[in-house]
């Protein structure tokens, strides 16, 4: 079987989800290439070495400058906080690896750009782990869309709500612009976006309007290193920093087949730990996706009898039906968050040997595109105007 060497820059919590997903990918499917897990990517104080045995990562290194430029890589798995997603992939692209990146694409609309043409440039293929594509639900909501069963889209809404950020969490790179690019925004919007765009199959627009706010200005610095945790464990000084992202933004929006939408991001939506929903209404029907229970979808079918229409929930875990499923367990055996990540690889393997993806995959000219969104309502939060996507580039 051929082979693909790996190099993953990151330890942190990414770092263990794609660690995970390379482990398992050739064990539950046949990709053309199996994954060899060749070099982990640590900060000296991270002790690389202890990860790289826990996840089976053959080498561990505290150079990432030389390891994505050695010849011994072939794809370079980028699994950093944001700031540093640009110099890393641009660092291996131009070295002539391909190159799998965490979202958002990059802190900084330029940098996202700067990839996508650095890409284009070097010819290599790049991918961006917009893992909720590859839950089977929200596979098949795009395949029900695809096929018609929604008629035309009216309207789209869509929610990402996290209570995580209380005043007790301290300033992680999280909080801070320089490090993330945005709050909430670039870490929550930007997942739903790429999920209304994959589902629809159309482009946003405009941005009609938009809302952003900081309730807690100013945090607890952090003492130690934080790597791989959210919020558990972590340890405050006494000293304060400011926070330089939203809490939370919301925006309206116009997509390209004449749908209005609402998006919602949120770090203190008190009562929701992972709420990321969408609800598309169509002519013919409508869809209803909420992570928080991952393995359903519901639709309800308009063009049946009114006397019997209603929600249908499906459970999204029949092999023969639903995209990647008879790769797992049998009917209705049930699939997790780390699942997404698993199916992303193997459609990263299928890429990179020339085959087609089970469906679509963003690559960095893509989450460009989810980018210009991105920055197009906080342009809008900002200045407090309706802001069109052809003229954020
Ligand atoms: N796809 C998803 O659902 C999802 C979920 C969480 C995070 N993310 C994204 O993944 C990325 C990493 O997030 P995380 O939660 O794993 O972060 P984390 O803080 O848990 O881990 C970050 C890792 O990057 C390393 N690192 C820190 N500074 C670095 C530097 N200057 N140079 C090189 N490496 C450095 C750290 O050593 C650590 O191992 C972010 O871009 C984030 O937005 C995506």
């Amino acid at each position: 079987m051929n082979t693909v060497n790996v190099a993953l820059i990151g330890q942190g919590f990414m770092g263990r989800s794609h660690s995970n997903a390379w482990g398992q990918v050739a064990k539950f499917f046949k990709p053309p290439l199996k994954p060899i897990m060749h070099t982990v990517f640590g900060q000296p104080e991270e002790n690389p070495r202890v990860f790289a045995d826990n996840w089976g990562w053959k080498n561990a290194s505290t150079d990432w400058e030389s390891l994505v430029r050695s010849p011994d890589i072939g794809l370079v798995d980028v699994v950093t906080p944001t700031y540093m997603h640009a110099p890393v992939a641009m660092a291996a692209v131009k070295a002539g690896k391909h190159c799998a990146c965490e979202k958002p694409v990059d802190a900084t609309l330029q940098g996202a750009r700067e990839m996508a043409e650095a890409a284009k440039a070097a010819g290599v293929k790049t991918f961006v782990w917009y893992n909720y594509r590859r839950v089977p639900a929200v596979g098949l909501a795009h395949r029900l869309v695809r096929d018609g069963a929604l008629g035309q889209i009216r309207h789209v809404r869509a929610t990402y709500l996290q209570d995580w950020a209380g005043e007790s969490t301290p300033l992680m790179w999280r909080f801070t612009k320089e490090l993330c690019g945005s709050g909430a925004h670039g870490d929550l919007n930007a997942h739903i976006v790429d999920m209304t765009r994959f589902v629809t199959g159309q482009e946003i627009t405009e941005v009609v309007g938009a809302v952003a706010e900081t309730f807690i200005k100013r945090r607890k610095l952090l003492r130690g290193v934080a790597a791989g945790q959210i919020t558990a464990g972590l340890q405050s000084s006494d000293e304060e920093g400011d926070v330089t992202v939203d809490d939370t933004l919301l925006f309206l929006a116009r997509f390209s087949g004449g749908a209005v939408a609402s998006f919602e991001a949120a770090r203190q939506a008190t009562g929701n730990q992972n709420r990321n929903t969408f609800e598309i209404n169509g002519t013919k029907g409508a869809l209803k996706f909420d992570f928080e229970r991952m393995n359903e979808l519901e639709f309800y079918d308009a063009t049946r009898p009114r006397a019997v229409q209603g929600w249908t929930t499906i459970m999204c875990t029949h092999g023969g039906d639903h995209p990647y499923v008879a790769n797992w367990w049998p009917d209705a055996h049930i699939i997790g968050y780390e699942h997404g990540f698993t199916n992303q690889a193997f459609d990263v393997l299928k890429v990179i040997a020339g085959e087609e993806p089970t469906l679509p995959i963003p690559d960095f000219a893509d989450a460009y595109q989810t980018q210009r969104v991105l920055e197009a309502a906080m342009i809008s939060a900002e200045e407090r105007h309706a802001v069109k996507i052809a003229d954020v580039k």
